[in-house]
């Protein structure tokens, strides 16, 4: 499965479609057992990276029919070890205001009817999901981020879409505990992590969610135009995090070893 080209992959949410000079990089089409999908190869933070953007080159993906398998699968077979996934969320709660950089360590998952294993036709697989995202990368993260505008954990709840939330689903999202809602982080993290890939997350806080967290303040009712527009805004902020974080992972990751489920379902056979 392993061509071994980058062992760091980022993936680019809305509003991040490309990351490299294209002079400089080189767009791959890769097949796998769940669909195409396209990778660029480009340098970044002094590192080969594979970028891949989740909505498509042209936003063109509903997060509920990215084809996140494909997806996965390409960076793995590329050699990838280390995700880092960027995204835009709301923030649901009071203190995870727009313009908040938040690497996020926990999600709640409420989508549904999400293609969300790799072991559901070869073998069955329990993935342990304690701390879903990778804690050694989330450290190594942490250490490159500073200011008052930055959170170094946070819960996401990642909902269906493409709908935003009601005002209810927002308030209870928050009494739940979680700190901010995304579409698109489930499946996309236990996929990687059933290949033992490891996901760290960075989120940029576009907006207030259905408005219970900032209504006084900001006074802007949520919308994706204003969603994009705010995310326009901190591209240059959101792009030098991420380089500055995938200069901050090590070299390499010698002793993580990726999974095949195609060879696990022949050991299991035995
Ligand atoms: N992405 C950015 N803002 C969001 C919100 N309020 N809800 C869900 N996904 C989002």
């Amino acid at each position: 499965m392993t061509e071994s080209t980058a062992r760091v992959a980022v993936i680019g949410g809305s509003g991040l479609y490309s990351l490299f000079d294209p002079e400089s990089s080189e767009k791959r089409r890769i097949d796998t057992p769940y669909g195409q999908a396209v990778v660029t190869i480009g340098q970044l933070g002094g590192r080969t990276v594979a970028f891949l953007t989740r909505h498509g080159a042209d936003h063109s993906v509903a997060p509920h029919l990215i084809n996140y398998r494909a997806n996965i699968w390409a960076l793995a077979s590329l050699g990838v070890k280390a995700i880092l996934s960027s995204a835009a969320v709301g923030g649901v709660s009071p203190d995870y205001l727009p313009g908040t950089l938040v690497l996020t360590d926990q999600y709640i998952d409420r989508t549904h009817g999400r293609r969300d294993t790799f072991f559901d036709m070869v073998s069955v697989q329990h993935l342990a999901s304690a701390d879903p995202f990778d804690p050694e990368l989330h450290a190594l993260a942490a250490a490159t981020l500073t200011g008052d505008d930055v959170k170094t954990s946070g819960t996401v709840v990642v909902i269906q879409g493409p709908r935003f939330s009601t005002r209810a689903e927002s308030l209870w999202f928050r009494a739940a505990g979680a700190h901010t809602v995304n579409m698109t982080l489930y499946p996309e993290v236990p996929l990687a992590a059933e290949l033992n890939i490891g996901t760290v997350n960075l989120s940029y806080v576009t907006d207030s969610d259905a408005g219970v967290a900032d209504d006084e303040k900001q006074g802007e009712p949520l919308s994706a135009a204003l969603v994009f527009s705010r995310l326009k805004e901190a591209q240059p902020r959101i792009v030098a995090a991420i380089e500055a974080i995938i200069r901050a992972l090590p070299e390499d990751y010698a002793g993580r070893e990726l999974i095949d489920p195609a060879e696990v379902a022949k050991v299991m056979a035995q």
